[in-house]
């Protein structure tokens, strides 16, 4: 008889590829399929000695070509084609088998097609899987959903491929259904706040100080090796070492300024709003790149007055790089608290028990976000399971509250020199809000309830009360 694959790959263009190698290089036979016949031959030429692969021509074959309970990994964009595959082999399947969908799926997308599979006796995998191309190939962060059954064997060839850190695989099974990729969702809204955070400190250095993007370029380098240390401080500071070969200018002087979106960072602050989370890091992040890409808008603004950029000069200067690395550090908390309780709340909405150390463990290594600090939230959730936020939590507390004078230093100065800090200045608020002893939203509510008898709650009495603001001496009743 001959050797069937433990696993099968159907999409071979880059991602799918990559992950078909590192599964291959992992010792496991790995059955390849593609809608044209040319990819699977390439990669079988290109690198059929990296490990066993068994190419196939047709679904049939492919399905044939796999080992019993079959497991195959749709690598496809997200969306109807996505669909169109799982038309394709689920009824070539026998109950048991395991589909495993690695694309940026959304979540609800994931349930429904868990649903619709399991009624069909077929395990359905959602499941996230960070890192980029590299990231594929040399060992991603995987975050699978699905049932807890399809873990037991999909589990330990995901583990194996996953990037590890202190020995610890980056691939753990998230929950059911599809919490794999509604965590994967919210690993991109923090990038999203990550990414506009570290690039708000590059504009602030650069209008507040002057510095040219190379010196930038070794502020990052040597925030780098404190408790900023990630994957995307480490990368920023190489884009802004780059110079343009056809220019001779910094690389980021050349680049449009539009930053785009494949849509995770919207999904993210869609669901965020359905959920009632205060996701605003994220929501910034976003709102932040759809204003860059309106050139007409900005065109049109160009010319409204603003303060002089005039650099800051003397001591304000000697410490302002040191003040950013601490406001962007508080700041990363927030984004992180924000992305971490909405995880939460999609757990709960969605009934699904994540456990939230176990997901920053599984940051650490792999994916766009993973940074030092994981671990630090890794063992703050870890410490105390039922955490309402990570900024009430002991290092972070009192990082952040140590931080807090340079942060909001930094927002002023932004504020003074003009300087857009979208991301800065809605991590302060949250923190400020999150720490106010009573929020001005006493008043909006009075607001609704005198023009819409919308009602209110006292902080004295039980009860839902309503004024009758247009009856003389305004009486106050119960609704
Ligand atoms: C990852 C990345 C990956 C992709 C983003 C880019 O975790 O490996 O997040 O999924 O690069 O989707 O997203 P945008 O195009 O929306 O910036």
């Amino acid at each position: 008889m001959t050797k069937k694959a433990d696993i099968g790959v159907t999409g071979l263009a880059v991602m799918g590829r990559n992950l078909a190698r590192n599964l291959a290089r992992h010792g496991h036979a790995v059955a390849l399929h593609n809608r044209s016949e040319t990819r699977t031959r390439e990669l079988v030429e290109q690198f059929g000695d990296e490990g066993e692969f068994l190419p196939t021509y047709s679904a049939r074959e492919f399905v044939d070509a796999l080992e019993r309970p079959r497991k195959l990994v749709i690598m496809v964009k997200a969306g109807e084609p996505t669909d169109a595959v799982i038309e394709e082999f689920a009824p070539l399947l026998e109950p048991g088998d395991v589909i495993v969908d690695a694309g940026n799926a959304h979540f609800a997308d994931t349930r429904r097609r868990e649903a619709a599979l399991r009624e069909r006796g077929l395990h359905f995998v959602g499941t996230g899987v960070s890192g980029g191309e590299e990231g594929a190939l040399h060992g991603p962060s995987i975050m699978p959903g699905g049932s807890a059954e399809s873990y037991e064997s999909l589990g330990p060839l995901l583990e194996s491929i996953s990037a590890k850190v202190d020995g610890d695989p980056c691939c753990t099974h998230v929950g059911p259904d599809g919490a794999g990729h509604f965590v994967k969702m919210v690993h991109n809204g923090i990038e999203y706040s990550d990414m506009q955070l570290i690039a708000e400190s590059f504009d602030l250095l650069r209008g507040a100080l002057g510095y040219e993007p190379a010196q930038i370029a070794d502020v990052f380098r040597t925030w780098n090796s404190g408790r900023l240390e990630s994957y995307l401080i480490e990368i920023t500071a190489e884009v802004l070492g780059h110079t343009d070969a056809a220019t001779g200018k910094p690389f980021v002087d050349v680049v449009a300024d539009q930053a785009e979106q494949k849509g995770t960072g919207r999904w993210t602050v869609q669901i965020g709003l359905d959920l009632g989370q205060p996701i605003t890091g994220i929501a910034e992040a976003t709102f932040a790149r759809s204003l860059s890409g309106h050139a007409d808008l900005r065109a049109s603004a160009r010319g409204l007055a603003g303060p002089t950029r005039a650099p800051l000069s003397g001591s304000d200067a000697d410490r302002f790089a040191d003040d950013v690395e601490q406001a962007l550090y508080a700041s990363k908390v927030v984004a992180y608290a924000q992305g971490f309780n909405q995880i939460l709340a999609g757990g709960a909405e969605y009934g699904w028990d994540i456990d939230l150390g176990a997901v920053a463990s599984i940051w650490r290594g792999g994916c766009i976000i993973r940074a030092r600090f994981l671990n630090d939230i890794r063992a703050a959730y870890e410490a105390e399971p039922g955490l309402q936020t990570l900024l009430t939590s002991g290092g972070f507390r009192k990082a952040v509250e140590d931080a807090q004078d340079a942060w909001r230093s930094v927002v002023s100065t932004a504020v003074r020199l003009g300087i857009p800090t979208p991301g800065f200045s809605t991590a302060l608020a949250y923190y400020d809000a999150l720490r106010a002893e009573r929020l001005p939203a006493a008043l909006v509510q009075g607001q609704r309830d005198y023009f819409g008898a919308h009602t209110y709650r006292r902080v004295d009495r039980e009860g839902v009360f309503h004024t009758e603001w247009a009856a003389e001496g305004r009486p106050e009743r119960s609704a």
